[in-house]
């Protein structure tokens, strides 16, 4: 595209005299009108025809170089199967083969020769068998319907990057076929709804012995088109399918020679119902509640177990609290910050990891994220109200100021870390004395505090998507995405590995720090300041 402007662009272009008219006074054979209504129709004939340099033209002109505008598409087409066959000196499929020359239109456009419904008559124009074939099957008698969602050749193999059926790359490999090709629309609800078909052929198909080899890599298995054909795909209802039950001895017996009908009277995409595979259907329904019930009351057994020790260790730890820390407005603040962060950790990342299993609650009930992207917002509000409610409390209430000042971090936390630090590995220093809050509690504190800010800032950006688009740069929200999502990742890991581990894996506290339960510690604790009275009622 570059170069053609350029060339536009150049005063000492030899053939500037030269308008579309003076080519065309000659050149009647040139459909003007056409031309004019191409995507090219603002182009000047010399932008194609660069070597025509004045009136006087060679009669031998060189071919039309596409490439020079187009360098992305001539470079697919170099490397497709295509395009080998050009540099191998044989015949050569070029770019007006597909688009033609002085008609090219844009694909979208019902009259370009590459719009959906007129792909199959061009690529017929070489590939004429094929074409006859597809335009019998279900797949070309639903295009010539009029059906957008029909298969036509590009969608199954492919535009510039076609590649032989042989390479392993190819979409349409024995190897990739059925999970790239006819699971984009087979295993796609709104298309088999739609038409009624039944939309669990790709998972029936994967859970059958071909699928599960043929995921394997075994490159020899049935895949969809080793039954059902490519070109010439027929519902099994007609009896010229190669999946129409008298045709199944042969189809089958092409890879089990000597097949008979017995092994053809089984389910191929076996899905058991209470009416179809109904022994099937049983036995499966059997094994699934003989696991939920074992299963089950092993579960509830060490549950009543799990239970009966956190009651008697959270006794006996209430029991020893003495020391106040944290007032119930403290705790409440910090029960609504656990719950908001939980949803937003879990309804962010089931967008970025939507395969993950651990997605599949939200995914699996919610598959267009409607409800998850709702949750995720309401979240963000709460957390964001809190967030605006814990700066008031700090600064605006005498008990909040009080703790404020605990948490500012000193000369001694860092002296403390690196005491505590060589003390664990072993010198002959004593473990700090800990003060009201820890350097642990004070990193953690501002480390939210910081996390908070980045992700209140650019999670705005984002809500309001439609309005920073307006006003601010396209990279500045694409930087918002990333540091939204980088941020989370590091927040969520800070949680896991620095708070979970100092209030439930550290060994003093196992199984819980219940100092956010009942406000309390039992831990022995200096205050450089102590805080001012708590006038608040105790849990
Ligand atoms: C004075 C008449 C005249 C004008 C003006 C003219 N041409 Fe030609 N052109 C010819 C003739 C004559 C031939 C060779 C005979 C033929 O048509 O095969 C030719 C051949 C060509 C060919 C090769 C055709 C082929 O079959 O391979 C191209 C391409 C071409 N001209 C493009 C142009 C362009 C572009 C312009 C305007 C910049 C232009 N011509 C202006 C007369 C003209
Ligand atoms: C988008 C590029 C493009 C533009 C612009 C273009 N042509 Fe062509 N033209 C082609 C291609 C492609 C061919 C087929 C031959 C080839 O591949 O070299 C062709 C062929 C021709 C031929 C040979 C006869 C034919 O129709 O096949 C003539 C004459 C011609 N062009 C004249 C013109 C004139 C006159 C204009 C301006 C009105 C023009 N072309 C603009 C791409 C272009
Ligand atoms: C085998 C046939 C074939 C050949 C050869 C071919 N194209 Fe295409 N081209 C297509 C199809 C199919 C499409 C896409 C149709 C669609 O988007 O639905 C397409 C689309 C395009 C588009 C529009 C891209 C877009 O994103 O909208 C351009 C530009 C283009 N081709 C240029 C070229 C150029 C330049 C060459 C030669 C280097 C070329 N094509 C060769 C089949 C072909
Ligand atoms: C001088 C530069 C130039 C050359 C040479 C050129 N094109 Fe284009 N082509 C353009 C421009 C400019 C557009 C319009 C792009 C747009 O509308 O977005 C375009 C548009 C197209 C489109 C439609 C893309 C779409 O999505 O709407 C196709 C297809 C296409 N060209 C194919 C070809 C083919 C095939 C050739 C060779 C015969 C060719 N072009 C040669 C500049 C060129
Ligand atoms: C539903 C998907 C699908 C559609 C639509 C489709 N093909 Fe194919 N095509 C395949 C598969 C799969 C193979 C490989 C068949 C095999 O393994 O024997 C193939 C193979 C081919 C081959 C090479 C094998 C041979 O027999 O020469 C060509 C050429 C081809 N297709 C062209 C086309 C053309 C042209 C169209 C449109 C008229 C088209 N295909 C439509 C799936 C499709
Ligand atoms: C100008 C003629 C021509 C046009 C148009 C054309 N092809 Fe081809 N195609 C060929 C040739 C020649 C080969 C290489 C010989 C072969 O392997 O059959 C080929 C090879 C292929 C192959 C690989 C065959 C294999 O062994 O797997 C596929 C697939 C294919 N074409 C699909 C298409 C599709 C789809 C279109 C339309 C978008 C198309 N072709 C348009 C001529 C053409
Ligand atoms: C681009 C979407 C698309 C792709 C890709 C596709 N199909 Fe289809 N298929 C359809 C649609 C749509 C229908 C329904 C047509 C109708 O009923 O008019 C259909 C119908 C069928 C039917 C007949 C279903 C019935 O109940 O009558 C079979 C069998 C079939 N496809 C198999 C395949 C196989 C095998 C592949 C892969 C090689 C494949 N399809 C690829 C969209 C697709
Ligand atoms: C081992 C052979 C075999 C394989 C592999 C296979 N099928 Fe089938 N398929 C059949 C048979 C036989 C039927 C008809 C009986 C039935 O419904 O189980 C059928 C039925 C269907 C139907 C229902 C429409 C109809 O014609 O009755 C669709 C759609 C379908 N298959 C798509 C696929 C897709 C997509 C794949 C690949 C993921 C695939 N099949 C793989 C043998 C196969
Ligand atoms: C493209 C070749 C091919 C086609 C067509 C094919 N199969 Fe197979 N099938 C295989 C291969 C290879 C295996 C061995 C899989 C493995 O490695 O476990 C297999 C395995 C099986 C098995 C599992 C038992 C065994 O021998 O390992 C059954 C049952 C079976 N096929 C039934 C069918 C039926 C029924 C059809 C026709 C509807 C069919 N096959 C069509 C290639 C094919």
């Amino acid at each position: 595209m570059t170069l053609g402007v350029l060339l536009w662009a150049c005063p000492a272009r030899a053939a500037e005299t030269l308008a579309n008219e003076d080519c065309l006074s000659c050149h009647t054979e040139v459909d003007e009108k056409a031309f004019a209504a191409s995507a090219h129709g603002s182009e000047n004939c010399v932008s194609c025809h660069s070597d025509v340099k004045s009136l006087e033209h060679p009669e031998e002109l060189a071919p039309v170089d596409c490439a020079s505008c187009h360098e992305s598409e001539a470079m697919a087409i170099a490397g497709s199967v295509h395009g080998k066959v050009q540099a191998g000196g044989g015949v050569s499929v070029s770019c007006k083969d597909c688009h033609g020359s002085h008609e090219v239109l844009s694909p979208a456009s019902p009259a370009s020769r590459m719009h959906r419904f007129n792909v199959a008559k061009t690529c017929s124009s070489c590939h004429e068998d094929i074409g006859a074939q597809y335009l019998r099957s279900v797949h070309g008698k639903a295009m010539l319907a009029g059906k957008f969602e029909a298969p036509v050749c590009t969608d199954c193999h492919g535009e510039h990057g076609i590649r032989s059926h042989l390479d392993p790359k190819s979409r349409v490999h024995a190897t990739q076929l059925s999970e790239k090709v006819c699971a984009q629309c087979h295993a796609a609800e709104r298309i088999t709804s739609k038409f009624g078909m039944s939309a669990d052929r790709i998972r029936t198909y994967f859970d059958s012995y071909h699928g599960l080899a043929g995921r394997a890599g075994s490159a020899s298995v049935a895949n969809c088109a080793s039954c059902h054909g490519a070109h010439d795909i027929l519902p099994s209802s007609d009896p010229a399918s190669s999946v129409h039950k008298t045709n199944l001895v042969k189809t089958c017996g092409e890879c089990h020679p000597g097949a008979s009908e017995r092994l053809t009277e089984g389910t191929i995409h076996l899905a058991p119902s209470p009416d179809k595979d109904r022994k099937i259907y049983y036995l499966t329904v059997f094994y699934i509640a003989f696991i939920v019930l074992v299963v089950g009351s092993m579960l509830a057994h060490n549950l009543l177990d799990l239970r009966r020790k956190v009651k008697e260790h959270y006794e006996q730890r209430h029991a020893q609290s003495h020391h106040a820390r944290f007032n119930t407005n403290e705790r409440v603040q910090h029960l609504v910050l656990a719950v908001t962060f939980s949803l937003l950790a879990y309804s962010g990342f089931a967008l970025k990891f939507p395969d993950a299993w651990w997605a599949w609650p939200i995914v699996g009930l919610d598959p267009t994220h409607e409800w998850r992207g709702r949750i995720h917002r309401w979240a963000a509000l709460l957390f964001t109200a809190l967030c605006v409610y814990h700066v008031g409390y700090i600064l605006l209430t005498p008990r909040g100021r009080g703790q404020l000042r605990s948490m500012l971090p000193r000369v001694r936390d860092a002296r403390d870390l690196v005491q505590m630090v060589r003390h664990n590995l072993g010198h002959p220093v004593r473990r700090p004395r800990l003060a009201r809050y820890t350097y642990v509690e004070k990193l953690e504190y501002w480390a939210l505090a910081w996390g908070t800010v980045i992700m209140v800032v650019t999670g705005t950006v984002l809500v309001f998507e439609n309005i920073s688009l307006r006003y601010l740069p396209k990279w500045l929200i694409d930087a918002a995405t990333v540091v939204h999502y980088y941020e989370a990742i590091l927040a969520t890991l800070a949680i896991l590995i620095w708070h979970l581990y100092f209030t439930v894996f550290d060994p003093e506290h196992y199984p819980m720090n219940w100092s956010m339960k009942h406000g309390r510690t039992h831990e022995e604790r200096t205050d450089e300041e102590p805080p001012p009275p708590d006038k608040s009622p105790r849990a």
